[in-house]
C-alpha cells in the first residue's frame, strides 16, 4: 500500500485551492461538499496558507505548482498537487459519494484511469440510497449501545439492521417503514438479551451481624445494589461490598417511606438492568416480612428471584435473653403472630408477638379475652441480639406498663412480646427470673 487511506474532517476548516480551471474547481467543489471553508487563489504565499487544513494546487503550470507547494511546505500545511504525485503529500482518490457512505479508490497515482474504471464498477454495485441506510443506522447507534450490552449480540443486531427487512425498506425509499422495522429489530434484540440480573430476598437476622447466614454474607459481597429495611442495622450494612449501592427503603414511623409497590418496581427495574439486587430484610423474609409479595412481583415480571432465610426475631431475641420458646416441661407449642392478630387460649403455649409493643394494651386485652391468665409471664425484648438489647419481664396484666419504656423513647428499637410460662425464664441483666407461675 503506497498511501494510507484516511478520511479527513474538513468541516468548518480553511481549505485553500491554488489555480483556476476544471481541476482546481473540482477540488474546490469536493472540499466544499465536505464542509470546508474554501478559498480559491491564483497564486499563494506561505502567509496565505498559514493555518489552513489542506492546500490543493492545480495551476496546470509546473513552476507555479512548485511555487505553491513550496509555500504550503513553508506554512506547514499538507498539499496535493493535481497530476503531480511527486509534489503531493496526499493524493485525491476516485470517490463515490453517497452521503454518509463514501468509497475512495486509489491506485497510488499509478493509473488514474484504472481508479476511474474501478469506481464505475463499484458504483454499480452500491445502491443509490445506501447513504440513507447509514443514516438510519446512525439514529440507532446510541440506543443499541445502551440496550444491547453484549458486543457479539450487538454485532448481530447491526448485521440484521444493514442486511435485513429494515435495510430493504430504506433502500426502496420507504424511510418510515424502515424505521419501524429497525425499532422492531431493536426490541427483539433487547428481549433476547434481557440482562440476567437477579433478586435475592435475604433475611438479615435480628440485628447481630454474626447471626447473618453464610449465604447472606456472601450475597452482601456480590450485590450491585442493596435495598434494605430500616430494621437492618449499620453493623450489617458494613458487611456489604464497598461498591454496592445502598438504598434505604425502610418503613419507619414518622418518615416518608417507600410503598411496597415502589419497592417491588425498583427491584424489577434494577434486575431488568442486569443488577444483582439484594433485598435485605430484618429477621426472616417470610416471617412478617412481605417477602412473599416481592417473590410474586419478580416472578410475575418473569425475573429470577431467590429467597435466603434469616434468623427471625423470635428465635434471635428469645435465645439472646435465654427464653426457650418450647420446653417440654412447660411449653409444647409456639405461635408467631402479629400485634394485630387475635390470640387463642391454651396451656403450655408460647405466643411470640411481632409488632405488638406499641399496641400492648390491646394485645393484653385480646389475650385475656381469649382466656390467657392475667398472671401469665410476659417478656418484652427490644433490639434482641444487638448491643443495645433491653428486656422487661412481668405478668400479662401489666403488659401495657411494661411495654412503655420500649415504645415511648424516640430511639426505641424493634420489640417482641413473648407470652407464656417460658417468658419467666428470660435472663435479664441484674434481675432475677420471675418466680415460676404455679
Ligand atoms: C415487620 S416485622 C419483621 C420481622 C422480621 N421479618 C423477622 O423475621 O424477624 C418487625 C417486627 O419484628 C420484631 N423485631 C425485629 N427485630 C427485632 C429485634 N432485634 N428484637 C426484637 N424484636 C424484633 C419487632 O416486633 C418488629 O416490630
Amino acid at each position: 500500500m503506497k498511501h494510507l487511506p484516511l478520511f479527513f474532517d474538513l468541516a468548518g476548516r480553511r481549505v485553500v485551492v491554488v489555480g483556476q480551471g476544471p481541476a482546481a474547481d473540482h477540488r474546490a467543489e469536493l472540499a466544499r461538499s465536505a464542509g470546508g471553508a474554501v478559498f480559491q487563489l491564483d497564486t499563494a504565499s506561505a502567509a496565505d496558507l498559514k493555518g489552513a487544513a489542506a492546500v490543493f494546487v492545480a495551476t496546470g503550470n509546473l513552476d507555479s505548482d512548485t511555487d505553491a507547494r513550496r509555500a504550503a511546505k513553508a506554512a506547514g500545511v499538507p498539499v496535493n498537487v493535481a497530476d503531480r504525485p511527486g509534489l503531493s503529500d496526499f493524493i485525491l482518490p476516485a470517490i463515490i459519494d453517497r452521503g454518509e457512505v463514501v468509497v475512495a479508490v486509489s491506485t497510488g497515482g499509478a493509473s488514474p484511469s484504472l481508479a476511474t474504471l474501478l469506481r464505475a464498477r463499484i458504483e454499480g454495485l452500491l445502491p443509490e440510497r445506501i447513504g440513507a441506510l447509514a443514516r438510519l443506522a446512525q439514529t440507532f447507534r446510541a440506543q443499541a449501545k445502551a440496550l444491547i450490552v453484549d458486543p457479539a449480540r450487538r454485532r448481530d443486531f447491526w448485521r440484521r439492521l444493514v442486511d435485513g427487512p429494515a435495510a430493504r425498506l430504506v433502500l426502496a425509499g420507504d424511510d418510515a417503514a424502515a424505521r419501524r422495522a429497525a425499532l422492531a429489530e431493536l426490541n427483539d434484540a433487547r428481549r433476547a438479551l434481557e440482562p440476567v440480573g437477579i433478586a435475592h430476598i435475604v433475611g438479615a437476622g435480628p440485628g447481630d451481624p454474626d447471626l447473618l447466614t453464610l449465604r447472606a454474607a456472601q450475597l452482601l459481597q456480590e450485590a450491585d445494589a442493596i435495598l434494605h429495611d430500616e430494621l437492618v442495622p449499620q453493623a450489617i450494612l458494613n458487611r456489604a461490598r464497598r461498591e454496592a449501592e445502598l438504598v434505604a427503603v425502610g418503613k419507619r414511623k414518622g418518615r416518608v417511606s417507600w410503598s411496597q409497590r415502589d419497592i417491588e418496581a425498583e427491584m424489577i427495574r434494577r434486575v431488568r438492568a442486569g443488577q444483582t439486587v439484594v433485598r435485605l430484610k430484618g429477621g426472616d423474609p417470610f416471617i412478617f416480612g412481605r417477602g412473599a409479595e416481592e417473590v410474586d412481583a419478580l416472578r410475575a415480571a418473569g425475573l429470577p428471584v431467590s429467597v435466603v432465610p434469616g434468623i427471625t426475631a423470635a428465635l434471635g431475641a428469645a435465645a439472646a435473653v435465654g427464653i426457650p420458646l418450647t420446653d417440654r416441661r412447660i411449653a409444647s407449642s409456639v405461635t408467631f403472630m402479629s400485634g394485630h392478630a387475635a390470640a387463642q387460649s391454651g396451656g403450655g403455649h408460647t405466643y411470640v408477638i411481632y409488632m405488638g409493643a406499641t399496641e400492648a394494651a390491646s394485645v393484653r386485652d385480646r389475650l385475656l379475652d381469649a382466656g390467657t391468665a392475667p398472671n401469665t409471664p410476659v417478656a418484652i425484648v427490644e433490639n434482641g441480639t444487638r448491643p443495645d438489647q433491653r428486656v422487661s419481664v412481668g405478668r400479662l396484666a401489666d403488659l401495657a406498663r411494661l411495654a412503655l419504656p420500649h415504645t415511648a423513647r424516640s430511639d426505641a428499637g424493634p420489640s417482641l412480646i413473648i407470652v407464656g410460662e417460658v417468658a419467666a425464664l428470660a435472663v435479664t441483666a441484674g434481675e432475677p427470673r420471675l418466680a415460676k407461675v404455679s
